[in-house]
């Protein structure tokens, strides 16, 4: 199947060029991946793996962001430990946006808490995404300057440019 991304800079395409083939604009695919559901078809096999995948890299980023705050709450914070967090952050920012391919939404059936709007409303996802993969590099410079106060300091925006995504493209928890 064809998997048509979001949006994403000239490396994401090539990271999923794998999976996608040349040619005419797609039909809509979250219609027809609701149609193959209520069908009974499983979903493509190559799409429950970029959901699979999706969601342990966002498991990583909650622990490395979880790791972080436990650093500074500790009595003797761990500035090599803050820094290695920091680096894994910054480096899923800028794959973020290669991690929702069409179809790969709730329509699929799969447990996923990745909202329809995502992709009804890619403009405004992408620019989440961006505002967040540049906050997670400003983050990571101030990280790896070692500088235990300004650490500290960064962190309520980086919290923040992850919540900015949340609160509109990701669902509650059942
Ligand atoms: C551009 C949007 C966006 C950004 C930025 C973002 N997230 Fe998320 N996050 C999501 C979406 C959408 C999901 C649901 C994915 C799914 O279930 O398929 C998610 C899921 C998660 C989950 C898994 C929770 C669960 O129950 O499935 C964790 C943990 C998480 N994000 C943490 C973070 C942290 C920490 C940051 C910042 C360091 C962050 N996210 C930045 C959109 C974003």
């Amino acid at each position: 199947m064809r998997l048509l991304l979001v949006l994403g800079s000239a490396a994401s395409l090539v990271a999923v060029a794998a999976c996608n083939s040349a040619g005419e604009a797609p039909p809509d695919q979250q219609a027809e991946a609701a149609r193959n559901v209520a069908a009974g078809e499983a979903v493509p096999d190559d799409i429950a793996a970029v959901m699979k995948a999706r969601h342990e890299h966002y498991e990583e980023m909650g622990k490395a962001m979880k790791g972080i705050g436990d650093q500074l709450k500790s009595g003797s914070p761990s500035v090599e430990t803050i820094q290695g967090h920091a680096a894994l952050i910054a480096g899923f920012g800028p794959q973020i946006l290669t991690w929702f391919p069409e179809g790969s939404g709730p329509e699929t059936g799969v447990e996923t808490r990745a909202k329809a709007e995502i992709w009804q409303d890619a403009a405004t996802f992408r620019e989440r995404a961006q505002a967040f993969e540049a906050e997670s590099a400003r983050f990571n410079q101030t990280a790896q300057s070692g500088d235990l106060e300004a650490i500290r300091a960064a962190v309520p925006a980086l919290g923040k440019a992850c919540s900015n995504c949340h609160d509109l493209f990701r669902a509650p928890e059942d």
